[in-house]
């Protein structure tokens, strides 16, 4: 791809606090366009990456260009381009939506004639107008969170950090925030970058991951490419005459290292049994002479993959 067309770059870019490494030198490339899921669990280094991204903080190390521009020297003009949600968006209670909104837009210097309607069709668009005119104290945390949203938005920014955007949510204000997330993301021209530990989130919004854990990228790609490459156990389902099913599973104990589970007459759910081997799978039973009705790898998901990658200690779920 054109290097123009990449609206993130980073080269070694990293950042310590004192002895502690939260960044430790990564590098990345994000398209215009795309839903970019930084993914890792508590302390793995999201926030700081965002932070570096955005100017911020200044790098301990390597660099970055966000939108042609150096983060570390040229913040203020930067964060014009881009919006933040941040992980704890602090709105003003005692203002209504439609104040909170309006009090951000002129900060980012809006204009007038622009603002108005601006703020109107944000609040519309996250579905708070009926409440716009009430005081953001007495606001759900998922009303809250759609209003900080929207305010990443008020300048129009042509890159979007969403930092944890469903923590603290329940499960129908997470949807509701996915499926805003998901319209903001049919707007081809809007860049997203998705901090979050929570894998479905990431596999349903993200067009391509990073794996963060103690700072360093530990795996990169799309949500399907990392799960196929990562996941080591593999599933499938297979389906037999119930009569063949003692042949069947002698074949399958001699093909070695698989695990089966039976779940009723004729079928069972089979482990350890990589995709490069299914074929093999096969051709023994239908040797054997068994009557196979079905087989079906289970596709492997993120968070198979998330596991393999993560330190048995390090992962919190
Ligand atoms: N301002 C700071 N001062 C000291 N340590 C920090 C600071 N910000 C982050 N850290 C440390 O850096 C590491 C990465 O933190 P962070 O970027 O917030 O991770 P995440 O957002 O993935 O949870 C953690 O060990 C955290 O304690
Ligand atoms: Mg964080």
């Amino acid at each position: 791809m054109d290097s123009n067309a990449y609206v993130i770059v980073t080269q070694g870019l990293g950042r310590r606090f004192g002895a502690t490494v939260a960044v430790a030198g990564i590098d990345l490339q994000v398209a215009k366009g795309e839903v970019f899921g930084l993914l890792g669990h508590n302390g793995a280094g999201k926030t700081t990456t965002v932070r570096l991204l955005n100017g911020v903080l200044t790098p301990s190390m390597g660099s970055a260009r966000v939108l042609g521009m150096d983060p570390s020297t040229e913040g203020p003009r930067l964060r014009r381009r881009t919006g933040v949600l941040t992980e704890t968006p602090g709105l003003t209670d005692k203002l209504t939506a439609r104040e909170n909104l309006t009090l951000f837009a002129e900060m980012y210097e809006v204009p007038r004639d622009r603002l108005t309607r601006r703020v109107g069709d944000l609040l519309a668009l996250f579905g708070l107008e009926e409440r716009a005119d009430e005081p953001v104290g007495g606001y759900s945390r998922g009303m809250r969170q759609r209003l900080a949203i929207a305010r990443a938005l008020l300048h129009d920014p042509e890159i979007v950090f969403l930092d944890e955007p469903t923590a603290g949510l329940d499960p129908v204000a997470s949807r509701q925030v996915h499926e805003l997330i998901a319209r903001l993301t049919q707007e081809e021209r809007r860049t997203i970058v998705l901090c979050t530990h929570n894998l479905l989130e990431a596999q349903r919004l993200c067009s391509r991951v990073a794996v963060l854990a103690r700072g360093a990228i530990v795996a990169m790609g799309t949500p399907r490419e990392l799960a196929r490459r990562l996941a080591q156990s593999s599933r499938l389902t297979l389906e037999v005459a119930p009569e063949d099913e003692a042949i069947a599973r002698a074949a399958i104990e001699d093909l070695g290292g698989a695990q089966m589970e039976a779940t009723t007459p004729g079928a069972m759910v089979v482990t350890g049994i990589d995709r490069e081997r299914v074929p093999k799978l096969v051709a023994v039973l239908a040797q054997a002479g068994v009557r196979v009705y079905r087989v079906s790898p289970h596709e492997p998901t993120l968070e198979d993959a998330y596991f393999d990658l993560q330190p048995e200690s390090e992962v919190t779920v």
